[in-house]
């Protein structure tokens, strides 16, 4: 991975972020998920996040119920191709081939829970309809992607913003887990109900046609 100096935190703003998002779930965020077994593509290993990876967010997973809510709510058919910057363990990408036929990519930084990701496709059998890059998320190319998902930070969303916008085409949508892109208005804000953060708020935005070119930049505030 090549590091962007220019857009980490300093090591102590990390810290305070991640410490908010331990208060934001009432405890202290395992590296160990919990395996679920009635759900599809589930550990068949616990999780171990890597703690050697320089990460722009912590490994924490949406929950299946609230990951078929966000594809959902972007409407993901066996047309589109979904991509989830930064994967996790695989379960949007994976839930979008196996729940709505749907071709999915994820983009990961942590190779351990990229080989858990397609171990986990294998399981669920859709190991031919995604695919899992481990790349920075500020590399990647998304172009092809018709969907995009994000359960990042506010401040890397505006981040990410630009790139999406230039390089995605009119009519994709882009959908958060949480936070918000900067002054971008979405076009829906969803209640997903209650999950392990409290309430879980999912907001969908349409790439449009012509884009303000105020978009195109991060000045505003996350
Ligand atoms: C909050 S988790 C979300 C996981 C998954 N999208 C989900 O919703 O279940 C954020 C993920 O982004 C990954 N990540 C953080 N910074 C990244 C970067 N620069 N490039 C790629 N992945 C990154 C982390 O390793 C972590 O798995």
């Amino acid at each position: 991975m090549t590091a962007v100096p220019s857009r980490r935190a300093p090591f102590f703003v990390r810290l305070l972020l991640v410490g908010a998002l331990l208060l934001l779930l009432g405890g202290p965020v395992s590296t160990v998920a919990q395996p679920d077994t009635s759900q599809i593509g589930e550990p068949s290993t616990l999780l171990i996040e890597s703690d050697t990876v320089e990460r722009d967010a912590p490994f924490v997973a949406t929950e299946r119920r609230v990951a078929r809510r966000m594809l959902e709510v972007a409407g993901v058919t066996s047309e589109d191709i979904v991509y989830d910057l930064g994967s996790g363990d695989g379960r949007i990408p994976i839930i979008a081939a196996k729940t709505y036929g749907a071709r999915g990519v994820g983009i990961e930084i942590d190779p351990e829970l990229v080989a858990e990701s397609r171990e986990q496709a294998r399981a669920a059998g859709v190991a031919d309809r995604v695919e899992f890059r481990e790349k920075d998320l500020f590399d990647a190319d998304v172009s092809d992607a018709t969907v995009v998902t994000l359960y990042l930070w506010p401040e890397i969303n505006v981040e990410l913003r630009p790139k999406l916008l230039r390089q995605l085409d009119p009519g994709d949508r882009i959908v958060s887990h949480d936070f918000r892109m900067g002054d971008w208005e979405p076009d829906r804000t969803v209640d997903a109900g209650k999950d392990k953060t409290g309430r879980a708020t999912l907001y969908l935005w349409t790439v449009p046609k012509e884009v303000p070119s105020r978009l195109l930049e991060t000045g505003d505030k996350p």
